[in-house]
């Protein structure tokens, strides 16, 4: 016990917890770009895969309890990280240097407290219901929840601005994350930036395609 917090206590120990909490949304991102694509096919294929989902029961109670514990540690993590490196240059630059590296840190920080917020807003919106007009939301039909949703123009607005963020999060944390892990060797045309970048332009395309096809009125 008291070794695991000496790791945790390390920067790299946060860096891993970091890596790991965020493949596992990831993991969870690909699985639900590829489910929510099933709209370009219609609504039928939409609402039952949704239907099959909360069919699951128990199952997606376990991977909704994953995520949300994945996500809280790894918001403390970045908290933490953040505070660690300030604390270790208690004096700021005299002049700030936009080095790659800083560029990167900062949309991470930036980029990964908008997709907090977009995360929370989200299940509002298409999971609860929360924070739509007034019978405007249905539990089984959630073509039309999107449908309704995104022909406004904030909201699409509000979404793909949210994608990009995502992109960008994900080109940098799939590829430092593997590093941190250890999983693969620091080299100088790394594999896993090809795969990292693949992978966020996909997703940001995947996610970005709904949003704009519905406003544009190319579906619903
Ligand atoms: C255009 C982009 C997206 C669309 C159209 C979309 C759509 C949806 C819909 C319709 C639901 C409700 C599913 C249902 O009730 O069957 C949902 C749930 C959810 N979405 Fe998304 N999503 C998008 C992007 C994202 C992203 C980028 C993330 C994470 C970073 C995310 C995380 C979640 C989570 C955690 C849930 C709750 C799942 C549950 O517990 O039932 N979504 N999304």
């Amino acid at each position: 016990m008291a070794t695991g917090r000496g790791f945790y206590r390390s920067l790299v120990g946060k860096k891993i917890v970091m890596g790991v909490t965020g493949l596992i949304w990831v993991g969870f991102v690909v699985g639900h770009a590829a489910g929510n694509l099933l709209v370009f096919r219609g609504p039928e294929a939409l609402n039952s895969y949704s239907h099959f989902l909360k069919s699951t029961g128990e199952l997606l109670w376990i991977v909704r309890a994953v995520l949300v514990v994945a996500l809280v540690l790894h918001v403390i993590a970045a908290v933490q990280v953040t505070r660690q490196s300030r604390a270790a240059r208690p004096v700021g630059y005299a002049k700030q240097e936009h080095q790659a590296a800083t560029f990167a840190s900062r949309t991470m920080r930036w980029g990964g407290a908008l997709l907090l917020v977009f995360i929370v807003l989200h299940i509002l919106h298409f999971t609860t219901g929360t924070v739509r007009p007034a019978g405007s939301f249905s539990t089984t039909d959630v073509y039309a929840n999107m449908v309704t949703s995104f022909r406004i123009w904030w909201v699409a607005f509000f979404y793909v601005t949210s994608m990009a963020a995502l992109g960008f999060h994900l080109f940098h944390g799939a590829w430092s994350s593997v590093r941190s892990i250890g999983v693969s060797p620091v080299s100088a045309d790394p594999l896993k930036k090809k795969v990292s970048l693949g992978l966020a332009l996909f997703l940001w395309l995947a996610f970005t395609a709904i949003p704009v096809a519905i406003f544009a009125g190319l579906i619903g």
